[in-house]
C-alpha cells in the first residue's frame, strides 16, 4: 500500500507533531510545487542529484502514485510550509530486487541544518520496515557531508565507491553507496 493512503491521524508519529510541531505527511499532487523547487535547488547548485535540468512535473506526479509496496513520497511542513521531502523508490526494475528500495530526502536550504531531514527520512524507514522491505540503498555524490552524516547517524554503512561515474558542472563525481538492513 502507497504511503498516499495511509493516514497518520492517530499514528505514534501523528501525536508526536500534533502542536505545532514539524509534521510528515505522505505527499499529494498538491505538493508538487513545492518539490519542484525543492529538488531544483540541488539540482542547479549541487551535486546530490545527478539531474542536470528540473524533471518536468510528471515525474513526481507518477511517484506519488504509486501503489508498488516499498513506494513512499513524504513531506516535511513546518510554519511556513513544505520544506522538505523524501522518497522510496524501486532499486532496479528486475523483480528480485523487490525488497530493496533506493531512499533519498532533500531539505530546503532556508531548513536544512535543524534536524528535520533526519525526522522525515526515519519516518520513511519505518514505512519502509512495516512495508517489510529488507534493504534501504541511498547513493551519496561526494562530496556532501550532510548526506553523509545523515545516513551515518541513521546507521546506513558505506559499501562502496563508484568513481566518476557520473560528470556535473565540468567534473567528474563519484558516488558513495550506502545500505541499510531493514530487518535487524
Ligand atoms: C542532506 C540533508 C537532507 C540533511 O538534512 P538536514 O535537515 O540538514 O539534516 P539534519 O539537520 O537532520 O542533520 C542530520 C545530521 O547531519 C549532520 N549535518 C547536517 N549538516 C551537516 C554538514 N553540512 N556537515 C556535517 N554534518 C552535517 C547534523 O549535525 C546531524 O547530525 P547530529 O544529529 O548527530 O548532529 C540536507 O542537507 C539537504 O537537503 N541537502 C541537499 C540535498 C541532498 O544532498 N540530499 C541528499 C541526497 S543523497
Amino acid at each position: 500500500m502507497t504511503a498516499a493512503g495511509r493516514s497518520f491521524t492517530g499514528h505514534r508519529w501523528g501525536r508526536q507533531y500534533a502542536s505545532g510541531m514539524p509534521l510528515v505527511r505522505p505527499a499529494s499532487p498538491a505538493d508538487v510545487v513545492a518539490i519542484a523547487r525543492i529538488y531544483g535547488a540541488a539540482v542547479h547548485t549541487s551535486v546530490a542529484t545527478f539531474d542536470l535540468t528540473d524533471p518536468p512535473n510528471i515525474y513526481w506526479e507518477r511517484k506519488i502514485a504509486s501503489d508498488e509496496c516499498g513506494d513512499h513520497v513524504l513531506v516535511i511542513e513546518d510554519g511556513t510550509g513544505v520544506v522538505g521531502f523524501a522518497y522510496s523508490a524501486a532499486f532496479r526494475p528486475r523483480p528480485a530486487y523487490a525488497q530493496t528500495r533506493e531512499t533519498s530526502v532533500y531539505v530546503a536550504p532556508e531548513a536544512v541544518g535543524v534536524g528535520l531531514g533526519s525526522l522525515i527520512y526515519l519516518q520513511l524507514l519505518s514505512l519502509l520496515r512495516e512495508d517489510g522491505m529488507h534493504l534501504a540503498v541511498a547513493v551519496i555524490a561526494q562530496p556532501n557531508p550532510a548526506s553523509v552524516a545523515l545516513h551515518e547517524k541513521l546507521g546506513f554503512e558505506l559499501v562502496g565507491t563508484l568513481q566518476e561515474v557520473g560528470r556535473k558542472f565540468d567534473r567528474w563525481v563519484d558516488t558513495g553507496w550506502y545500505q541499510l538492513p531493514l530487518e535487524r
